[in-house]
This record gives C-alpha cells, structure tokens and sequence, in this order.
C-alpha cells in the first residue's frame, strides 16, 4: 500500500499485523538514523509505524490497518487530516509561488487576526517550528534586560536546540533530558526548577533577581501529563516577574489555538510578556509565532536583534494557517471539542473503574492524559513520576495500537474537530478491551 492509498481501496483487516512498517523501517534505518527523522517518533512498538494517508480522524499504515488518531501530528492537526478548508487553500497557494524573498499580503493578515485573537500580542512574528521561536524569546528576552539568565521549569519541553534543551524529558520512559554534544556553555545561564512551586521560585528569584532576563514555563504542562497550574501560581509568576524586570514567557507550542483561541493565556486569565505558538495554528504546516509586548518586540527592527530564515512565511504555510484560524474562528468550535474531549475522557475513567484499574484521566478536553497511578496529587515532574506506571502506559499505548487506536508514546490525547461521536464510541470499547488485556497479562493489578 505504498504511496496515497485511497480509503476505500483499503481493506481493514490487519489490526496488530506490523510486517509492512517493519520492513519499511529497517529499509529507512539503513539511509537514516534509527529510520526515523526526530528523535520522539523512534519511540513506536513493535518498530515506529509507517503510514500512507491521513484523513479527518483516521490514519492508515503501510499494512493497511486503519487508526483512529490521537497522535494528529503530536498536536497540530486541531481539523482532523487533511481538512478540506487547508488543502483548497493550501493547493490555491502552490499555483502562485511559495518564496519571494519579500513580503506578501497573506503574511500581514495573519499577523493581524493574531493581534486581534491573542491577549498579549501587540506585534507577531513568524518562523517555522516551536523550537525556533523559543529561541528567539529568550534572545528577544536577554536583549531587552541585557542580562542573561533564564529560569524554566523541570518536564517542561521548549524544543531541542541547546540554551533550553535541559531537563526537559520525562526521563523515566527512556526521553533523554540531556543530549551528548550539547554546550556546555549554553545552559550555564539556565536556572531549572520545579513547577507550580512558588516558593521554589520565590528563591530563585531572591538569589538572583537582578540577573534574571526570562521565565519560560508552559502555562498548561503538556509535556508531563497534562497539569494545569496552582490556582494564583501564575498571578505569583507574573508578580515575581513584573518586580524584578524579567520577561515572563509562555511557550503556548501545545496549549495554542487548543485549549482555546486565546491560548492557555486567555483560558486561565493572565498575560504574558512574550508567548509562542506552532502545532495547531496551521493544521500541520510549518509555522511557528512568536508573540508579545511591542516595546520587546520592536527590537527587532530597531534593537539589532536578529531573526532570520529563508523558509519563513513560505505562501503554503501561511495560507494553511488563515484558513485553519478561520475555521477555530467559528463560535461552536471549542465548546464541541471540550464536550467531545469530556465525553471521551469520562468514558475512559467509567472503564477503568468498572474493570477496577487505577487510571487517572488528567487534563481537559483538547489535551489529556491518562495516567497508571492514584488520582490527584500530580503538580510538578517529581509527583508525576512518582505517581505514574511508565511500564503500564507503555503496555497501554501499544494494546490501544492493537485496536486500532493510536496515541502518542506518552500516553497524552489530543482531539480534534474531525472525532465524531462513533469514534469516541469505538474509541471507548478499544480502552476497554486494552485494559483488560492489561490486566490478563498482569501489566497492572484490580482493585
Ligand atoms: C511546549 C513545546 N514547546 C516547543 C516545542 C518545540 O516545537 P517544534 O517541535 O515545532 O520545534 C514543542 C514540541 O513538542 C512543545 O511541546
């Protein structure tokens, strides 16, 4: 089935039959490392899965066995696959040219539907990934406090390059937190620390406030379960922040146009200095943003500060991401996908009680996680790890693959407006089989 299968060529018998993607991945590992091009796709049993199409919530691999997909690209595809809005655009902007060396209208308007939508945004501007723009906010940061130190956060993800790639991994289920080959030199300035912990940073922020240029946090941790912050710890951020002249930065890479069109910084009410935006905002096309306060921001222009890139606003990825934030625009949007979310969620949880396994389902309806471990009590990297069964959503992962249901590795769920109402269906039956293969096989015990 190689190449663009179409659905209905595709016969759906061969769920929990691998052949194909394991022969593609040892054809791709002999040309590419570990046959896969970023490190958290290796992670895939029995091998990383090769697929051939994408549509609406579905996926289908190499073998032919059709998925519902929780994966959407980790995050981006907030539409579903290939949504027909995107592609119309997308294929209208591939008639007139993609790169001019120069402007072009699209670009401005996007711009300025984000300045419009997004709390903290008086001034935007594009690259092409999340950990681009990371990058630039703490440049952006450091230019505007000339000072150098960046605070962030233990679990928390800001991309890989090597100023803020430290600490970021869950660790335990085998992400790395540190990379051979990184500098030295360029995490010196970086100050880790455990989240949602106000007096953690209440001494951070007493030994050094005069050298702290940023904080970076994500606002909802996404890349550790899913834990949303203490009531009032963000207000406290925001204070610490405001009374030693740092730059609070919210990396919104997974809680933009998701958890709402405002981002977590609308949904929870407090606004940053600088924020960042990728996944969602372009239905899988390369756009990262960058957001924030004019007077930071306008160094750009004015302060020397440079930010370039050949590929930036490339017309495809800009038109993608217009018609995507028109479609979010629309006012049932996230009302449906936080109902569809909590309908999913809820079914989960009624499953595992009902077979008396222990699962918590963390999160909201745009992005959850399921959890092997006792309820509540989750806040930060330390509790998550002490209160999650790696070995058990690892066994998950793959018995929900089994049924033909695809979740990322880590066990956390994002929707999107293509799930229907049949998918959270057969979505619930597939848990429900997989927790009961998971408890036959003696992965996790019943109460
Ligand atoms: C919160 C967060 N920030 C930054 C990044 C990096 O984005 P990208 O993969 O587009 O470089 C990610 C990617 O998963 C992310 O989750």
């Amino acid at each position: 089935v190689n190449g663009l299968a179409l659905h209905e060529e595709v016969v759906d018998t061969s769920a929990g039959d691998y052949t194909q993607s394991i022969e593609s991945h040892h054809r791709a590992s002999l040309v590419i490392p570990g046959g896969v091009n970023s490190v958290f796709r290796s992670r895939g049993e029995p091998c990383p899965l090769t697929f051939v199409r994408g549509f609406g919530s579905h996926l289908i691999d190499v073998d032919g066995t059709e998925y519902i997909d929780y994966a959407l690209g980790m995050g981006p595809n907030i539409l579903g696959h290939a949504p027909s809005a995107v592609v119309d655009a997308v294929t209208q902007a591939t008639q007139v040219g993609q790169l001019f060396a120069g402007q072009h209208p699209v670009e401005t308007e996007l711009a300025e539907l984000l300045v419009e939508v997004i709390p903290s945004a008086e001034r935007v501007r594009f690259g092409q990934s999340g950990t681009e723009m990371d990058q630039l906010a703490i440049r952006l940061a450091r230019a505007h406090t000339r000072r150098q130190r960046i605070v962030r956060f233990s679990g928390h993800y800001h991309g890989w390059l090597d100023p803020l790639f430290i600490d970021a991994g869950q660790g335990q289920d085998g992400s790395p937190t540190l990379s051979p080959g990184q500098s030295v030199a360029a995490s010196k300035d970086v100050v880790v620390v455990p989240w949602n912990d106000s007096e953690a940073l209440d001494a951070v922020f007493r030994a050094v406030d005069h050298d702290i240029a940023a904080v970076i946090m994500e606002p909802i941790m996404c890349n550790t379960g899913v834990i949303l912050p203490r009531s009032g710890y963000l207000e406290r951020v925001r204070e610490l922040c405001d009374q030693a002249g740092a730059v609070l930065i919210f990396d919104e890479v997974i809680t933009g146009f998701r958890v709402d069109l405002r981002g977590a910084q609308g949904y929870l009410g407090v606004r940053p200095d600088l924020a960042t935006f990728a996944k969602a905002i372009a239905s899988g096309y390369p756009v990262g943003v960058i957001a924030g306060r004019a007077d930071i921001m306008e160094l750009l222009a004015t302060g020397g500060v440079v930010h370039g890139g050949t590929f930036n606003t490339g017309l495809s990825a800009m038109a993608a991401a217009v018609a995507t934030l028109k479609a979010l625009l629309s006012d049932d949007f996230y009302p449906r996908l936080f109902e569809q979310g909590q309908t999913l969620m809820d079914k989960i949880l009624t499953a595992a009680t009902e077979i008396g396994v222990e699962l918590s389902v963390e999160g909201l309806g745009a992005v959850f996680h399921t959890r092997f471990g006792p309820p509540g009590g989750v806040t930060d990297l330390k509790t998550f790890n002490e209160r999650s069964s790696v070995g058990a959503t690892q066994a998950f992962v793959r018995a929900l693959q089994d049924r033909r249901v695809r979740i990322p590795s880590r066990g956390t769920w994002f929707l999107s407006a293509a799930h229907t109402a049949d998918d959270i269906h057969s979505t619930a039956d597939a848990v429900r089989g997989a927790l009961e293969q998971l408890v036959r096989d003696d992965v996790v015990a019943t109460a």
